[in-house]
């Protein structure tokens, strides 16, 4: 037992050194987000999408990177367990309306309930924040729940080059960025997880949207749109 004890011992002496002396593991999954540091979210919109989706999120589970997903409520059913992944592993979850339309429409205000409906009996909990798709919500619009933009867009449902994606990106970032892309491509993925390499080398902290605000401190209202995290 004591021999036992003793290599246990050593073993997590060791770890304890490789930490403070290797590399600062921003972003490590549990660790508490320190103040006063880069922060940035990664926002996914159109998803979930099988094949893609869960390679995501070995990716950004590997990294202990949280993230946010603004999902489509057609989709949500046959997702289930990609749906329940997300939330178990930290993600935030939001609405990007049952079949991606524009609010402008008649049936807006079904499409935003619908999904609303349909997240909260997967997973409980209420008032899931809104992506409008397009990033348009009509002038009188009343929404229950905040609305989230994005300040970095790389156009990735047009440009399907992973490579060029996370430069875009690279070159459009700061601290408090709200990035858009969507887990339905391989490259967007792919670029995703490029980047996020990339930025924690840099220093940067990903975080949820909901936590990018509340660092920033900003308190989230309903039915305002925010593009970064300083509102
Ligand atoms: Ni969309």
């Amino acid at each position: 037992m004591a021999k036992k004890f003793g290599l246990v011992f050593i073993l997590a002496a060791l770890a304890a050194l490789c930490l403070a002396g290797g590399e600062a593991v921003p972003a490590d999954s549990g660790a508490e987000i320190p103040a006063g540091e880069k922060y940035v979210a990664l926002t996914f919109d159109d998803g979930p999408r099988r094949g893609t989706t869960d390679r995501l999120l070995d990716g950004l589970g590997e990294r202990g990177v949280k993230a946010t997903f603004f999902l489509i409520g057609e989709q949500i059913e046959a997702n289930a367990a990609l749906v329940t992944r997300m939330a178990e592993e930290g993600h935030q979850i939001g609405n990007h309306t049952w079949s991606h339309v524009h609010l402008g429409g008649a049936n807006a205000a079904q499409e935003v309930e619908g999904t609303e409906k349909a997240l909260e009996e997967l997973l409980g909990g209420e008032g899931y924040w809104l992506r409008p798709p397009y990033g348009d919500a009509p002038e009188g619009m009343t929404f229950s729940v905040p609305l989230v933009k994005w300040s970095v867009d790389p156009r990735d449902w047009e440009n399907r080059d992973a490579e060029k994606v996370a430069r875009s990106i690279l070159e459009n970032v700061e601290p408090g960025s709200i990035i858009l892309l969507h887990d339905i491509y391989p490259s967007s993925v792919e670029a995703a997880l490029k980047v996020a390499d990339r930025l924690r080398e840099e220093g940067y902290w990903f975080v949820t949207v909901e936590e990018l605000l509340r660092l920033n401190g900003v308190t989230p209202e309903a039915g305002t749109m925010y593009r970064t995290g300083r509102g």
